[in-house]
């Protein structure tokens, strides 16, 4: 069935969704995004991702298209039209259609696309269990810390993890993880400590993340945010990712090592169901 698309001021059919072959997202990747999460038909932790969409486009002097709550408008809109129960609404902002030139030129008009996909982000399989990581150079650029659609070494990366029969891959940079494909990526210890990457150029501020330190703060699990190397996490007590479509999700082998007894972690499930009950919880 097909399914009905926003693009730039239009809900058409996603057959029918046009947007021009100048556009500065399709020639350069000039543009941002967000994923908010769906479930039973409400949007999770909408706020957080409209804040950090506001930042991505500040830091490349781009503008959006429309206001916050027109956006909120078009993703109820979205999710009625679709009827969707469970799964995500994407977003992207480019900077729009112009003659192709490094330099943009000045007024050149945003474009906004937006559309909903389907997905048990509850009842997801992997998260019974647990996801096998590889490990990889982290070859991205250096502001990772904006959300832009520049996503090839990210889609390489996971390439290469199917490709060697696992699920995801964990990036490397000078001995540390940075954080995973598409989301963030933790490690327990023995003690009990979680240890996630702190902020910065080097990684994506998750909203999934913020919510779970939140959350492990609140159960008293002692949080270290700092960089963690590559033998750490093969040592690891437990280990996860956490994103918008993944919420927490076990990691259970790293490099074809398994985590502990190979099954996901007790704090790990632990953190994943407070998260859904708080989740489930924000929309009632
Ligand atoms: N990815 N780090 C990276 C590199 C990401 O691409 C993402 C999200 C995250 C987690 O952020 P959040 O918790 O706000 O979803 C961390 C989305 C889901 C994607 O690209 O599909």
């Amino acid at each position: 069935m097909s399914r009905i698309v926003y693009v730039n001021g239009e809900y058409v059919a996603e057959e029918q969704a046009k947007i021009s072959v100048f556009d500065r997202g399709f020639l350069f990747a000039d543009g941002v995004y967000e994923v908010s999460s769906v479930l039973q038909g409400k949007l999770i932790d909408n706020q957080g991702h409209l804040t950090r969409l506001k930042r991505s486009l500040s830091e490349l002097a781009m503008e959006a298209p429309v206001t916050d709550d027109q956006i909120q408008q078009i993703q109820t809109a979205l999710i009625e039209k679709n009827n969707l129960q469970e799964g995500l609404v994407y977003l992207q902002i480019t900077r729009g259609a112009a003659d192709r030139d490094f330099a943009y030129p000045a007024g050149v008009k945003p474009s906004l696309v937006m559309f909903t996909q389907s997905k048990n982000v509850i009842d997801n399989p992997q998260a019974l269990t647990g996801i096998s990581v590889i490990t990889t150079a982290d070859i991205r650029w250096q502001r990772r810390d904006i959300k832009t659609t520049g996503l090839l070494a990210p889609c390489m990366a996971k390439m290469l993890a199917k490709s060697a029969g696992a699920d995801d891959a964990w990036m490397i940079e000078d001995g540390f993880i940075t954080e995973g494909s598409s989301n963030n990526a933790y490690i327990i210890k023995a003690d009990g400590t979680l240890v996630t990457r702190q902020l910065g150029t080097e990684i994506l501020a998750g909203i999934t993340r913020k919510a779970v330190l939140k959350l492990a703060a609140e159960e008293s699990i002692r949080i270290e945010e700092r960089p963690f190397s590559v033998e750490e996490a093969h040592n690891a007590a437990e280990a996860f990712i956490s994103s918008a479509t993944a919420f927490v999700m076990p990691v259970t082998s790293i490099d074809g090592k398994k985590i502990a007894d190979g099954k996901p972690g007790k704090l790990t499930r632990k953190l994943r169901e407070i998260y859904i009950q708080t989740a489930l919880k924000s929309i009632m």
